[in-house]
């Protein structure tokens, strides 16, 4: 091995490393392991320690995965120092522009753009998909009025399986794919119920002539009493943020749902697992807590005070919507929904922007601030995002449930791909104990 890089860890081994291997010398026991480093196609190599520990009882230790490359995938390429995303080699900048939500859910799924034949099956094949179960409505009315839509959400797609017993045998390619197009046809009418339900409104059904993104705002907001005029603009804006939040690689949520898949699990509860992760202000959570935080600010004068507090150390408040754990640069889904959210206040002729002024006076003032600027904290997806759907009329409690909406598909297309790899085994990392050793039981009356 030609050693380019030989790393001396103390106490701890020493890592030398070439382009296709490493070996590291454990400083304690003198021991040399070679391991291989593989490469990707694009991007960061890695180094492959999976028989570490059945050949050198080591463990590697890595918390939070900010070094952990947790499998083999096709689907989605980050480079967060350059602000990169593409989909299948695409541009998330192309995509966004040139496609639709369900080009990129074919495109996720099957690897390639759809022709024009393709796109057509598909979305007659999701169009023919988004009913739910006549039973699945009794679920909602379980729920208290005023429960939060994600609980609702996690409730009721954890609650598929019960009625989709046809699509859950994870062994048939056949119902794998059924399951996926039900999850993605479904999802919008889920949401959809969550809303009206959390309103006292009534179910709208789907209708089959709409896109999927008019599909979803007519179900959302249309009532019996009175047509419901659908804006394309705010159905092209709706589509847009779809294609925005379809996937981002192995993120928290997808990596829940490929850990809860990697069980065997069937795919309605792993969406179900999905969900529940996104739903936290570190993750999907963010878009909301934006506008609150938005709210809270109020006025322009107040950002410094917020800017203050979010350099804090003593303080665990963080401005929400920035910084991001791979993206070291401007997220690009930020880019294009910072311009959508012109184009739709616009469109609606919102002349009064105070959320989006204030946003844009946070982001100009934290761009230049060294505290952000060391660190590499930019504006993420979540910044702009509930600008937008609050313009559209969604309340803030929803804003985490489109989030879902869209990133099921993603979601599907990681659990599939990863089911679909011969190499699959089940997740299980190990830990560093740090607890007490074995020691001797001590009776209760001598504690
Ligand atoms: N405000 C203030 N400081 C921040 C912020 C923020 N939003 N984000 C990170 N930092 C600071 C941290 O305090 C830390 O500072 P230190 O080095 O002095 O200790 C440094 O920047 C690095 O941050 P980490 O927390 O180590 O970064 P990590 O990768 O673990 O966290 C995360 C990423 C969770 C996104 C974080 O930036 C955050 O909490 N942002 C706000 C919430 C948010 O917008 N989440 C949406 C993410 S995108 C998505 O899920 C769709």
């Amino acid at each position: 091995m030609t050693s380019e890089n030989k790393i001396n860890l103390g106490n701890k081994p020493t890592i030398q490393s070439d382009s296709d291997s490493v070996t590291i010398i454990d400083n304690k026991t003198q021991k040399r392991f070679d391991l291989s480093v593989l490469s990707p196609t694009v991007g960061d190599r890695s180094i492959d320690i999976r028989k570490l520990y059945t050949e050198h009882q080591l463990l590697t230790y890595d918390p939070s995965y900010s070094s952990t490359a947790s499998c083999d995938s096709k689907i989605t390429y980050i480079d967060g120092e350059r602000g990169v995303l593409l989909h299948r080699g695409y541009t998330i900048q192309d995509l966004a522009s040139k496609s639709t939500f369900l080009e990129v859910a074919y495109l996720l799924l099957q690897g390639h753009l759809p022709n024009q034949n393709e796109l057509s099956t598909f979305t007659n094949t999701i169009t023919h998909h988004t009913m739910v179960h006549e039973q699945l409505q009794f679920f909602y009315r379980g729920f208290r009025r005023d429960a939060h839509p994600m609980s609702i959400m996690i409730g009721v797609v954890g609650a598929l399986s019960a009625f989709y017993h046809d699509s859950t045998d994870i062994s048939d390619p056949q119902q794998r794919m059924i399951a996926s197009h039900r999850l993605i046809a479904k999802m919008p009418t889920i949401a959809a119920m969550a809303y009206k339900y959390s309103i006292g409104q009534p179910f709208v059904y789907p209708q089959n002539n709409l896109s999927y993104a008019a599909n979803f705002l007519n179900m959302t907001f249309a009532v019996p009493a009175e047509e419901y005029k659908l804006n394309p603009v705010v159905v092209k804006a709706m589509d847009r943020i779809f294609i925005l939040h379809a996937d981002h690689e192995q993120n928290a949520s997808t990596s829940t749902v490929r850990l809860a898949g990697s069980s065997g699990a069937n795919p309605f509860a792993c969406i179900a697992a999905g969900i529940a992760c996104l739903w936290g202000p570190a993750h999907g959570g963010a878009n909301e807590a934006v506008v609150n935080m938005l709210r809270e600010i109020g006025d322009k004068k107040r950002i410094p005070e917020f800017i203050k507090k979010a350099k804090d150390k003593n303080s665990s408040f963080r401005l929400m919507g920035f910084g991001h754990r791979v993206y070291k640069n401007y997220d690009p889904r930020a880019a294009v929904l910072k311009e959508s959210c012109h184009e739709v206040l616009n469109a609606l002729g919102i002349r009064n922007q105070p959320l989006l002024e204030l946003a844009m006076e946070l982001e100009r003032i934290a761009l230049q601030d060294e505290y952000f600027v060391e660190r590499k904290l930019f504006p993420n997806v979540d910044f702009y995002s509930g600008i937008i759907l609050q313009a559209i009329g969604f309340p803030t409690s929803m804003f985490t449930v489109l989030f879902a909406l869209a990133r099921t598909v993603g979601w599907v297309a990681q659990w599939k791909e990863m089911v679909e790899d011969p190499s699959l085994r089940i997740g299980r990392p190990r830990q560093r104990y740090m607890g007490e050793p074995q020691r001797p039981y001590i009776p209760i009356e001598k504690r």
